[in-house]
């Protein structure tokens, strides 16, 4: 997206309902009068509406439902996180678009999103249906300087900001399925993909991917995905105002990870529990060593939950968790 674009689009946004001379565009801008009509006529494409009117200017009269960075910044609380944004329009992954980011020296808190992920990635090797202008579909850098055995952290904090981030801006109950599900009435509606780069001594960076099915129809979702995922539409009954969703979520998930940074899991892991609401029921973890079923009686230090099973307490680091039995 040009340099150019963005600047007009800013200052139209800045004047709210009223109008931008052409003389003032052209001023700050340094453009002139048929460089500014081809700059509108592009964001008209995009679903911008704006009236010219003469001797008046510019108005915007309708902006369309963008997590492009100038919809997201009026709504960011945060200290670090969002402060730098890459958008796209349509990408293979934000995750892939982050890590090449984080390799050239991203820093903490920036974010890739997109409004279209053609190859999005899941846990386990699985792909995410990723549609145009629902969703949010985004990775954000990370650089903690913690020890890469504590990165798992990483991922229940995440689950547990998110979950807040979203409950301050939607009504709906949300629930975590460990690791990082979010579930609303046992229907996935948002997943977090952890990654990261380092070495036994360090980590480098962590990408954490998150994916939130926001304004998807029950038809949008493909047809095997319809009796397991959900979408904040369809539950809370209404669309969803996305740019600010993510100014919302990114602030939880700041906070969240100060207080990890500053406290340790403890506090974390004791909300995490409270959260997940799984302590006390009866489950099968699919783990790639086989399943085991028992009573969920918690989460350990490293972030690895407790079954109490007839044969005793295991502990699961990494598995697929079946709640069917669960009451
Ligand atoms: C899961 O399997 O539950 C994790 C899904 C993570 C999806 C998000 S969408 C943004 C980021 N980019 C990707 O390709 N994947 C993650």
């Amino acid at each position: 997206m040009s340099k150019v674009r963005n600047q007009l689009l800013r200052l139209l946004l800045e004047k709210k309902s009223d109008y931008l001379s052409g003389e003032e565009i052209s001023r700050l801008l340094g453009i002139s009068r048929a460089a500014i009509w081809k700059q509108i006529e592009e964001l008209r494409k995009e679903g911008y509406q704006i009236e010219a009117k003469q001797r008046s200017g510019y108005r915007l009269v309708y902006r369309p439902d963008r997590v492009a960075p100038e919809e997201i910044y009026p709504h960011l609380q945060t200290r670090h996180f969002g402060k730098t944004i890459r958008f796209s329009f349509s990408t293979p992954s934000t995750q892939i678009l982050a890590h090449e980011w984080a390799r050239e020296g991203a820093e903490e808190g920036a974010v890739v999103i997109a409004e279209e992920q053609t190859a999005g990635k899941g846990r386990l090797g699985r792909s995410w249906h990723s549609p145009p202008g629902t969703g949010i579909w985004m990775s954000l850098v990370l650089r903690p300087s913690i020890p890469i055995q504590a990165a798992s952290h990483l991922t229940l904090l995440a689950s547990l900001g998110v979950k807040e981030g979203i409950e301050a801006q939607v009504p709906v109950p949300i629930t975590i399925k460990w690791p990082n599900d979010l579930l609303i009435r046992g229907k996935k509606v948002c997943g977090i993909l952890t990654e990261m780069r380092g070495d036994l001594d360090a980590i480098d960076y962590v990408i954490l991917g998150i994916g939130i099915n926001v304004n998807l129809s029950k038809e949008i979702f493909p047809e095997e995905l319809q009796k397991k995922a959900t979408s904040l539409m369809i539950e809370a009954g209404k669309h969803i105002h996305r740019a600010s969703l993510v100014a919302s979520i990114l602030k939880c998930l700041e906070d969240r990870y100060q207080q990890y940074l500053a406290e340790g899991f403890a506090p974390i892991r004791e909300k995490w529990e409270q959260a997940s609401q799984l302590v006390g029921k009866t489950i099968t973890a699919h783990t790639f060593q086989g399943s085991v079923n028992g009573v969920v009686l918690g989460m350990n230090e490293h972030g690895a939950l407790l079954i109490q099973t007839e044969n005793g307490v295991v502990p699961i680091y990494s598995a697929d968790l079946d709640l069917a039995a669960s009451v």
